[in-house]
């Protein structure tokens, strides 16, 4: 492990000093796929994942040229949604990229504003502000562009008591479903192309109020082979945070280059989940055939050394094939999935934080090589 690592900021000092908050944000309020058959995605979902559909648009509800079904589980909200028309843009986008997320949805207390604050400081607007309004009530929503073609949409929902948002029928899964216990999205990774990272890191800065909370440089992410640059920006109270990747020079191809060929463009690599149990979390995902990447047994040689007494069983943790690493305010365990559809593009991450609000640098090698291996498979390295 090399000590490159540049801590900017503590989540607790970004309050102070500087100008109020201009964007101040709930949470993340949904993230929405477009994908090629969601009816399909939203069972995957429902069985593997134990989300429960709340929510329904498409033909029997008066929406002519589209489907989307919303899934829930703790706070965390999926929308998948897939287009009737062969030039919609929904299927130009899925066209393109295959399954992926076009919105990171951001909860917020004035759509109007946000939007305003934000394409004033230079956002490149995508929808001016709308009210959409039903029985239960009004929605403002908003949304600007980020990396590749990605949205952040503005939802203010103080007025709503519906299952979603005006336009959406409540609905139910069909069958029983069971959580896994994840409880809210912790953070959102956007891959972009080689020498952009810092421009959107600005963007994140300038135009969203964000601050840099950590910078890895390509000697923090490298392998024997590969190489890659991270930097983390976070919101003003911590609740959103994406980490941003390019790719940097190594030996061979690395996973940011891949996902950049299949997606053809920047985008969203992985959403990390949040557990409080993660040991029961993982092992009823891979009863349910979630597939993770695998890290090998001499991985946990010198573990506990390095991250010293941890609450749960070890044995366990090595069973589960799960990852951990310490920072100086606690630990934290974690595990990623492969890429959720055929393209090697978006993949899911399971966290549960015990004091710690890093995200898991001393497994960068293990997990990169993990990935490799993968890559190699798949003769993409
Ligand atoms: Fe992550």
């Amino acid at each position: 492990m090399t000590t490159a690592t540049k801590p900017i900021h503590k989540l607790e000092e970004l309050h102070k000093n500087g100008s109020p908050d201009f964007l101040p944000l709930n949470g993340t309020d949904y993230v929405e796929f477009y994908a090629g058959n969601a009816k399909q995605s939203a069972y995957y979902y429902q069985v593997a994942w134990g989300f429960e559909l709340v929510a329904y648009a498409g033909l029997e509800t008066g929406v002519k040229d589209r489907a989307s079904y919303v899934l829930q589980q703790g706070k965390i909200r999926l929308v998948l949604t897939t287009s009737f028309d062969p030039n919609s843009d929904i299927t130009m986008h899925v066209a393109k990229h295959g399954d992926g997320v076009k919105v990171l949805a951001l909860w917020v207390e004035d759509a109007e504003k946000s939007f305003n604050e934000t394409v004033k400081r230079g956002a490149k607007p995508f929808s001016p502000p709308r009210t959409m309004k039903d029985e239960f009530g009004e929605v403002k929503v908003a949304s600007i562009h980020t990396y590749g073609e990605t949205l952040h949409t503005f939802v203010e929902r103080k007025n709503y008591t519906g299952a979603f948002l005006p336009g959406y029928q409540p609905a139910k899964s069909l069958l029983k479903t069971t959580p896994v216990g994840l409880k809210v999205v912790d953070h959102c990774v956007g891959n972009v192309e080689l020498g952009q990272m810092n421009q959107w890191v600005k963007f994140y800065e300038e135009v969203m109020g964000f601050k840099l909370l950590i910078t890895f440089d390509d000697k923090d992410i490298s392998t024997e082979f590969t190489a890659l640059m991270s930097k983390v920006v976070s919101n003003g109270n911590g609740y959103v945070k994406f980490p941003i990747n390019e790719p940097a020079k190594g030996k061979k191809r690395s996973q940011i280059d891949e996902y950049l060929d299949f997606y053809k463009s920047g985008g969203v690599q992985h959403i990390a989940l949040l557990t409080e149990d993660i040991i029961s979390t993982v092992t009823e995902l891979r009863k349910r055939g979630v597939d993770f990447l695998y890290v090998p047994e001499t991985y946990y040689d010198d573990l506990f050394a390095r991250v010293g007494k941890i609450d749960e069983d070890i044995e366990q943790i090595k069973h589960l094939n799960i990852l951990v690493d310490r920072d100086e305010e606690g630990y934290l365990l974690q595990l990623f999935t492969k890429p959720v559809e055929d393209r090697p593009t978006v993949f899911y991450e399971i966290i549960q934080r015990k004091g710690a609000k890093s995200f898991g640098k001393g497994n960068f090698k293990a997990l990169f090589e993990a990935i490799e291996r993968e890559q190699e498979q798949r003769g993409t390295l």
